[in-house]
């Protein structure tokens, strides 16, 4: 493969840093973007042990004009985007009635319109030629709605349905639609939903102090026991980029896909509320 043209989004950390080395590594020219690209020094020496060299470029998927800034810097320098990685995505802990407005947008804006947003700005010209690829990294909360994570999982499933939507369509001019859906993964995930969520864990008050306090102790240490590295998912993404005929779906780990089972074998939904209220009863 030559020159095909990869954006990732949120290449700080995490999936995405991982993401854009594979990709590099695959032959794409990789255009790794991140918000702050003060933080791009993970991901350069990652680079350098690699072997592969990047293209770090600033992009804010909150932001309208840092879209169509970075969209319009890479096809003004190379002409074509053949592949989206929509990985950039931040959670939020706090059920409906600590979520404020702002922690709401803000989850949206990051999670949902951003994605909205970058593909509405990349699709034109992939359908102008004719081929392209666009990954999206969902989760297990697209599928799931868990407790404390409404906000997260109200985002992420609008993305599934935005995604499921638009994949006939993109079909008829030959760009695939896949999304990677990960159960807990190792990254710096954790450690920024505790720092957003602050004020509303703060401010838990009965009965949600203790239904909170129960439901993440009957979760027991997923992320150590079950978690996926950065690594596991950027490979899945580097498969996808490549496969001749991408699953639409690609749920990331046995544990994820137990999980989702749940809601697959029951249409009337109820098994899934029953295995999270148990958990809330401790
Ligand atoms: N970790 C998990 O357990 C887990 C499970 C299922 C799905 N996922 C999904 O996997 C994807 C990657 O997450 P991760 O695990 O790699 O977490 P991570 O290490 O926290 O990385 C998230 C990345 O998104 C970036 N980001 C946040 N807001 C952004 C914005 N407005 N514009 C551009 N970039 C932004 C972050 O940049 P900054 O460094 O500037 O914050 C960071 O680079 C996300 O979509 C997440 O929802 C994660």
């Amino acid at each position: 493969m030559s020159n095909k043209v990869a954006l990732v989004t949120g290449c700080s950390t995490g999936v995405g840093l991982h993401a854009a080395i594979r990709l590099g590594q695959s032959g794409y020219t990789v255009i790794a973007t991140m918000r702050d690209p003060g933080k791009q020094q993970a991901l350069r020496d990652e680079a350098v042990n690699a072997g592969v060299s990047l293209e770090v470029t600033p992009l804010d998927v909150c932001s309208q004009a840092s879209i169509d800034a970075a969209v319009a810097g890479v096809m003004a320098r190379h002409g074509r985007i053949d592949l989206l990685v929509n990985n950039a995505g931040a959670g939020f802990l706090g059920s409906v009635e600590q979520t404020s407005d702002d922690d709401l947008r803000r989850t949206m804006e990051t999670n949902f319109f951003g994605v909205w947003n970058l593909t509405k700005a990349v699709l034109p010209h992939m359908r102008a030629a004719g081929s392209g690829r666009i990954i999206s990294v969902t989760s297990v909360g697209g599928l799931l709605g868990q407790p404390f994570n409404e906000a997260y999982c109200a985002a992420k499933f609008a993305v599934e349905g935005m995604m499921e939507g638009l994949a006939p369509l993109t079909r008829q001019f030959g760009v695939d639609i896949c999304l990677v859906e990960p159960g807990p993964i190792n990254t710096e995930f954790v450690a920024s939903v505790r720092a957003t969520s602050q004020a509303s864990l703060a401010a838990m008050s009965e009965p949600y102090g203790t239904l909170a306090q129960r439901y993440m102790g009957s979760t027991g240490d997923v992320f150590a026991t079950y978690g996926q590295t950065g690594a596991d998912i950027a490979d899945i993404i580097a498969a996808l980029a490549a496969a001749d005929s991408p699953d639409f779906r690609t749920i990331t780990s046995d544990f994820a896909k137990q999980m989702v089972a749940s809601k697959v074998v029951d249409p009337t939904g109820n098994s899934v509320i029953k295995i999270f209220a148990e958990r809330l009863k401790g």
